[in-house]
């Protein structure tokens, strides 16, 4: 019974995302790609304030600055995420139900309980909704990730987070509804034990996952969808309704921030822990040629691919590394295009700022770049809007 809910539910989602193309491929605009240079920095207001967390403060208290700033954000985006999902139609109504009355239950199950309930104290929304609001993350999540060495050896990690496809599009502005709310909640978290950063991460205020983050001179992470038809939506769904037995990739990856010393013990966990749905981890370390793909199903990776003599950069965006990209949605062969034109010499923050601000790897969807140094632990962010005419449609 409830196996035949997930399924129905997914095709319905497939279907309309179908259905989301289609109209809109009818009216996609010629853009030419075309690899930038020289637009670092931007201007300084599209830079990202960094917070404090204290990871010795209880759960309940530890986002509570953030949450002063940012709770009116995080209220409006949920009532558009509510609305999109009850576009669904009627079943979909159930779960929305489902999750208001059931917050505490899923709640209690979940690494970072006290920090939902703070959350929800502090911005009145009720708690099923908050956790709702950072499964929502674990769905959407278009990437593109690179790490790259300089001719020194030296490590760079960067990424484009990319959010939004198929969840509204607001045609008075012509850009995508939710992705134009998110940019507004970005803030860099710096999470302290002993007021010392443990690790520094970029955040969707309100999410306690994290998609981005960097544990000084250990290793650097970002986290990339990867779409499958038993991954994402069933796993979810499967765990709102009680099968806990999976992480949230979220989670997997702020705790191997938090507890993993070293690259190869980070590589490990995040290789082999079961998780609710596929995804794809990059992991970048200190030593040169210390950059790794890693593709997972939800039982442990399929592949791991890493960097070797003769690369001096490695890319991921939403396809496994082996297979074509989706047609639609080729980022990988424009962003290896325009590191190919950067050159090994020229990898700085600067030189990849230009590689991700190059479109279409920058595109409609493109909520931030962020760019990390492992050596110096050093992370910065800007948000990203990509001018007309840009993809998708
Ligand atoms: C920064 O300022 C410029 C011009 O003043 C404006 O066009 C742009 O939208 C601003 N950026 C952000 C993120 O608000
Ligand atoms: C909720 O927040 C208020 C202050 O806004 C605080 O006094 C109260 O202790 C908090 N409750 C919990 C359970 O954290
Ligand atoms: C934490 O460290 C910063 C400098 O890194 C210092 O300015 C601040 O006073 C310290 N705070 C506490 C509570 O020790
Ligand atoms: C590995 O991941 C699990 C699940 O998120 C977490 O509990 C554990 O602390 C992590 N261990 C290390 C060494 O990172
Ligand atoms: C390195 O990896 C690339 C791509 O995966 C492959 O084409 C190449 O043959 C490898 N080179 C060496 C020296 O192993």
């Amino acid at each position: 019974m409830v196996d035949c809910v997930n399924k129905k539910m997914i095709i319905d989602v497939l279907f309309i995302g179908f259905l989301g193309l289609t109209s809109v491929l009818s009216q996609v605009p010629p853009f030419t790609e075309k690899c930038e240079s020289g637009l670092y920095p931007p201007d300084s207001n599209w830079s990202i304030p960094t917070y404090v967390v204290n990871l010795d403060l209880p759960g309940e208290e530890r986002w509570t600055e953030v949450m002063k700033d940012r709770g009116p954000q995080i209220r409006h985006l949920l009532s558009m995420f509510k609305q999109f999902i009850r576009d669904f139609g009627n079943r979909t109504e159930k779960i929305i139900k489902f999750v208001d009355t059931n917050g505490e239950k899923m709640v209690s199950t979940l690494p970072y309980a006290d920090e939902m309930r703070g959350i929800a104290n502090a911005t009145g929304l009720p708690l099923g909704e908050v956790v709702f609001y950072n499964v929502f993350y674990e769905l959407f999540t278009f990437c593109t990730s690179i790490v790259a060495q300089d001719s020194s050896g030296k490590l760079f990690h960067a990424r484009n987070l990319d959010f939004g496809l198929f969840l509204g599009w607001d045609v008075k502005t012509d850009s995508w509804t939710i992705t134009e709310a998110l940019r507004h909640t970005i803030v860099n978290i710096d999470f302290r034990r002993n007021n010392k950063t443990v690790f520094k991460s970029v955040h969707f205020a309100g999410y306690l996952g994290v998609l981005t983050g960097v544990k000084p001179g250990v290793f650097t992470l970002t986290m990339n969808e990867r779409f499958n038809i038993d991954g994402g939506f069933m796993g979810v769904i499967e765990w709102i309704l009680g099968d806990h037995s999976g992480q949230w990739m979220g989670f997997l990856t702020r705790q191997t921030l938090e507890n993993s010393h070293s690259f190869e013990e980070a590589k490990k966990n995040l290789t082999n822990t079961k998780m609710l749905a596929p995804a794809y981890f990059i992991l970048g370390g200190t030593k040169p040629g210390e950059g790794c793909v890693i593709t997972r199903a939800r039982e442990s990776a399929v592949d791991v691919w890493c960097m070797n003599s003769s690369m001096w950069y490695i890319l991921e965006t939403n396809y496994d590394h082996w297979q074509k990209p989706l047609f639609l949605d080729d980022r990988r062969t424009p962003a290896h295009k325009c590191m190919n034109t950067l050159t090994q010499k020229k990898v700085s923050v600067a030189g990849i700022f230009d590689v991700l601000s190059s479109k279409p790897v920058l595109n409609k969807l493109t909520t931030y770049t962020a760019l990390m140094q492992v050596d110096s632990g050093h992370l910065e962010t800007w948000i990203q809007a990509c001018e007309e005419p840009c993809f998708p449609w």
